[in-house]
Protein backbone atom coordinates (compact mmCIF):
# COMPACT_ATOMS: atom_id res chain seq x y z
CA UNK A 1 0.00 0.00 0.00
CA UNK A 2 1.53 3.04 -0.82
CA UNK A 3 0.51 5.86 1.78
CA UNK A 4 1.57 8.80 -0.57
CA UNK A 5 -1.16 8.25 -2.78
CA UNK A 6 -3.55 8.23 0.20
CA UNK A 7 -6.22 10.99 1.41
CA UNK A 8 -7.82 11.76 4.43
CA UNK A 9 -11.48 12.10 4.60
CA UNK A 10 -14.53 12.24 7.08
CA UNK A 11 -15.95 8.92 7.89
CA UNK A 12 -19.20 7.57 7.68
CA UNK A 13 -21.80 5.11 9.19
CA UNK A 14 -21.08 2.62 5.67
CA UNK A 15 -16.84 2.64 6.58
CA UNK A 16 -17.58 0.69 9.84
CA UNK A 17 -16.99 -2.38 8.22
CA UNK A 18 -13.72 -1.41 7.21
CA UNK A 19 -12.76 0.21 10.41
CA UNK A 20 -13.45 -3.19 12.35
CA UNK A 21 -11.59 -5.21 9.53
CA UNK A 22 -8.44 -3.00 10.86
CA UNK A 23 -9.22 -2.79 14.40
CA UNK A 24 -10.24 -6.29 15.06
CA UNK A 25 -6.64 -7.84 15.54
CA UNK A 26 -5.93 -5.69 17.86
CA UNK A 27 -8.81 -6.73 20.22
CA UNK A 28 -8.46 -10.31 19.80
CA UNK A 29 -4.87 -10.52 19.60
CA UNK A 30 -3.47 -7.45 21.84
CA UNK A 31 -4.38 -5.05 24.52
CA UNK A 32 -3.89 -2.49 22.59
CA UNK A 33 -7.77 -2.02 22.45
CA UNK A 34 -9.05 -2.42 26.12
CA UNK A 35 -12.35 -4.33 24.75
CA UNK A 36 -12.59 -7.68 25.11
CA UNK A 37 -15.28 -8.37 22.00
CA UNK A 38 -14.62 -6.74 18.25
CA UNK A 39 -17.71 -4.63 18.22
CA UNK A 40 -20.49 -5.32 16.02
CA UNK A 41 -21.27 -3.00 12.82
CA UNK A 42 -23.57 -1.27 13.95
CA UNK A 43 -22.31 -0.42 16.85
CA UNK A 44 -19.03 0.36 15.41
CA UNK A 45 -21.36 2.88 12.61
CA UNK A 46 -22.93 4.21 16.06
CA UNK A 47 -19.50 5.30 17.39
CA UNK A 48 -18.88 6.72 14.06
CA UNK A 49 -22.15 8.66 13.94
CA UNK A 50 -21.35 10.09 17.60
CA UNK A 51 -18.00 10.82 16.89
CA UNK A 52 -18.27 13.09 14.01
CA UNK A 53 -21.65 14.73 15.45
CA UNK A 54 -19.28 15.94 18.69
CA UNK A 55 -15.52 15.65 17.64
CA UNK A 56 -13.77 13.80 14.68
CA UNK A 57 -13.87 10.46 13.17
CA UNK A 58 -11.29 10.49 10.04
CA UNK A 59 -10.46 7.94 7.58
CA UNK A 60 -7.25 7.02 5.66
CA UNK A 61 -8.10 5.64 1.96
CA UNK A 62 -5.97 4.29 -0.66
CA UNK A 63 -6.98 3.13 -3.74
CA UNK A 64 -10.68 2.59 -2.37
CA UNK A 65 -9.17 0.43 0.40
CA UNK A 66 -8.99 2.03 4.13
CA UNK A 67 -5.91 2.11 5.42
CA UNK A 68 -6.55 2.98 9.28
CA UNK A 69 -8.63 5.57 11.10
CA UNK A 70 -8.10 8.21 13.85
CA UNK A 71 -11.55 9.60 15.87
CA UNK A 72 -11.76 11.91 19.29
CA UNK A 73 -14.28 11.54 22.00
CA UNK A 74 -15.08 13.17 25.17
CA UNK A 75 -12.32 12.48 27.44
CA UNK A 76 -14.82 12.06 30.70
CA UNK A 77 -18.27 13.30 30.25
CA UNK A 78 -18.26 15.88 33.17
CA UNK A 79 -19.46 19.54 31.85
CA UNK A 80 -15.57 21.07 33.06
CA UNK A 81 -14.10 18.46 30.74
CA UNK A 82 -15.60 19.36 28.10
CA UNK A 83 -13.11 20.96 26.13
CA UNK A 84 -10.68 17.63 26.65
CA UNK A 85 -10.65 14.84 24.03
CA UNK A 86 -9.63 11.42 23.80
CA UNK A 87 -7.91 10.51 20.80
CA UNK A 88 -7.70 7.24 19.28
CA UNK A 89 -5.78 5.66 15.81
CA UNK A 90 -5.35 2.28 14.07
CA UNK A 91 -3.43 1.42 11.13
CA UNK A 92 -3.56 -1.46 9.12
CA UNK A 93 -1.24 -3.87 10.05
CA UNK A 94 1.51 -4.44 7.54
CA UNK A 95 1.42 -0.19 6.53
CA UNK A 96 3.01 0.76 9.74
CA UNK A 97 5.57 3.29 9.56
CA UNK A 98 4.59 4.82 6.20
CA UNK A 99 3.20 7.74 7.43
CA UNK A 100 -0.71 6.70 7.64
CA UNK A 101 -0.64 7.62 11.45
CA UNK A 102 0.63 11.10 10.69
CA UNK A 103 -1.62 11.73 8.02
CA UNK A 104 -4.36 10.98 10.17
CA UNK A 105 -3.00 12.52 13.29
CA UNK A 106 -2.42 15.48 11.44
CA UNK A 107 -5.88 16.29 10.10
CA UNK A 108 -7.56 14.85 13.48
CA UNK A 109 -5.58 17.42 15.86
CA UNK A 110 -6.56 19.89 13.41
CA UNK A 111 -9.98 19.58 13.02
CA UNK A 112 -10.17 19.16 17.04
CA UNK A 113 -8.21 22.14 17.40
CA UNK A 114 -10.91 24.03 15.29
CA UNK A 115 -14.01 22.95 16.60
CA UNK A 116 -12.38 24.56 20.10
CA UNK A 117 -11.06 21.57 21.94
CA UNK A 118 -8.18 22.28 23.81
CA UNK A 119 -6.45 19.10 25.22
CA UNK A 120 -5.91 15.81 23.69
CA UNK A 121 -5.46 12.83 25.69
CA UNK A 122 -4.30 9.14 24.68
CA UNK A 123 -4.07 5.81 26.77
CA UNK A 124 -1.58 3.81 25.74
CA UNK A 125 -1.46 0.08 27.10
CA UNK A 126 2.14 -0.29 28.25
CA UNK A 127 4.06 -1.27 26.16
CA UNK A 128 3.89 0.08 22.82
CA UNK A 129 6.98 1.74 21.81
CA UNK A 130 4.87 2.41 18.13
CA UNK A 131 2.44 4.28 19.83
CA UNK A 132 4.79 6.32 22.84
CA UNK A 133 6.90 7.34 20.27
CA UNK A 134 4.36 8.29 17.63
CA UNK A 135 2.66 10.60 20.00
CA UNK A 136 5.74 12.03 21.09
CA UNK A 137 6.40 12.55 17.60
CA UNK A 138 3.24 15.15 18.00
CA UNK A 139 4.23 17.13 20.99
CA UNK A 140 2.51 15.19 23.21
CA UNK A 141 3.84 14.90 26.78
CA UNK A 142 3.41 12.40 29.96
CA UNK A 143 0.60 12.83 31.96
CA UNK A 144 1.14 9.98 34.10
CA UNK A 145 0.37 6.40 34.35
CA UNK A 146 -2.60 3.70 35.44
CA UNK A 147 -0.88 0.56 37.04
CA UNK A 148 -2.73 -2.51 36.42
CA UNK A 149 -5.88 -1.28 35.45
CA UNK A 150 -6.95 -3.49 33.00
CA UNK A 151 -7.21 -7.39 32.59
CA UNK A 152 -7.22 -8.86 29.55
CA UNK A 153 -5.57 -12.19 27.81
CA UNK A 154 -4.80 -13.61 31.33
CA UNK A 155 -2.65 -10.49 33.05
CA UNK A 156 -3.11 -6.73 34.50
CA UNK A 157 -2.02 -3.78 31.75
CA UNK A 158 -0.51 -0.30 32.57
CA UNK A 159 -1.76 2.45 30.62
CA UNK A 160 0.32 5.62 30.27
CA UNK A 161 -1.85 8.68 29.58
CA UNK A 162 -0.23 11.37 27.26
CA UNK A 163 -1.60 15.01 26.68
CA UNK A 164 -1.02 17.60 24.31
CA UNK A 165 -2.12 21.30 24.17
CA UNK A 166 -4.49 22.12 21.18
CA UNK A 167 -3.25 25.46 20.68
CA UNK A 168 -6.07 27.58 19.66
CA UNK A 169 -4.91 30.97 21.50
CA UNK A 170 -1.07 29.89 21.73
CA UNK A 171 -1.75 30.47 25.45
CA UNK A 172 -2.70 27.37 27.00
CA UNK A 173 -3.57 29.36 30.38
CA UNK A 174 -6.63 31.47 28.14
CA UNK A 175 -9.86 30.07 28.98
CA UNK A 176 -11.83 28.17 26.55
CA UNK A 177 -14.17 29.24 24.14
CA UNK A 178 -17.28 27.46 22.69
CA UNK A 179 -17.04 24.31 20.92
CA UNK A 180 -17.99 23.99 17.40
C1 LIG B 1 0.81 3.90 16.50
C2 LIG B 1 0.42 3.86 15.02
C3 LIG B 1 -0.95 4.44 14.83
C4 LIG B 1 1.46 4.73 14.25
O1 LIG B 1 1.01 4.80 12.90
P1 LIG B 1 2.06 4.71 11.67
O2 LIG B 1 1.35 4.93 10.42
O3 LIG B 1 2.81 3.43 11.79
O4 LIG B 1 3.03 5.90 12.05
P2 LIG B 1 3.80 6.89 11.03
O5 LIG B 1 4.50 6.09 9.98
O6 LIG B 1 2.90 7.97 10.57
O7 LIG B 1 4.91 7.49 12.02
C5 LIG B 1 4.93 8.84 12.43
C6 LIG B 1 5.99 8.97 13.50
O8 LIG B 1 5.61 8.24 14.68
C7 LIG B 1 6.78 7.68 15.30
N1 LIG B 1 6.71 6.22 15.22
C8 LIG B 1 5.89 5.47 14.46
N2 LIG B 1 6.12 4.15 14.67
C9 LIG B 1 7.11 4.08 15.58
C10 LIG B 1 7.80 3.00 16.18
N3 LIG B 1 7.51 1.71 15.88
N4 LIG B 1 8.76 3.26 17.10
C11 LIG B 1 9.05 4.54 17.42
N5 LIG B 1 8.45 5.62 16.84
C12 LIG B 1 7.48 5.38 15.94
C13 LIG B 1 7.98 8.17 14.49
O9 LIG B 1 8.40 9.41 15.05
C14 LIG B 1 7.34 8.38 13.12
O10 LIG B 1 8.02 9.30 12.31
P3 LIG B 1 9.25 8.75 11.38
O11 LIG B 1 8.79 7.49 10.72
O12 LIG B 1 9.48 9.88 10.42
O13 LIG B 1 10.40 8.49 12.33
C15 LIG B 1 0.52 2.42 14.45
O14 LIG B 1 1.74 1.85 14.85
C16 LIG B 1 -0.61 1.51 14.92
O15 LIG B 1 -1.69 1.49 14.35
N6 LIG B 1 -0.35 0.75 15.98
C17 LIG B 1 -1.33 -0.22 16.50
C18 LIG B 1 -2.50 0.48 17.15
C19 LIG B 1 -2.06 1.43 18.23
O16 LIG B 1 -1.11 1.19 18.98
N7 LIG B 1 -2.80 2.56 18.30
C20 LIG B 1 -2.59 3.55 19.31
C21 LIG B 1 -3.33 3.14 20.53
S1 LIG B 1 -2.98 4.27 21.87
Amino acid sequence: MDVTDSSVRQASPQDAAACIAIYRPFVENTAISWEIDVPSVAEMASRITAARDTHEWLVLEGDGEIIGFAYGHALYRVPSYQWSVETGIYVQLGCHRAGAGRKLYTQLLRRLTERGYRRAFAGITQPNEASNGFHRSFGFQDAGLYRRVGWKNDSWHDVAWMQLDLPRTGNPEEGPGPIL
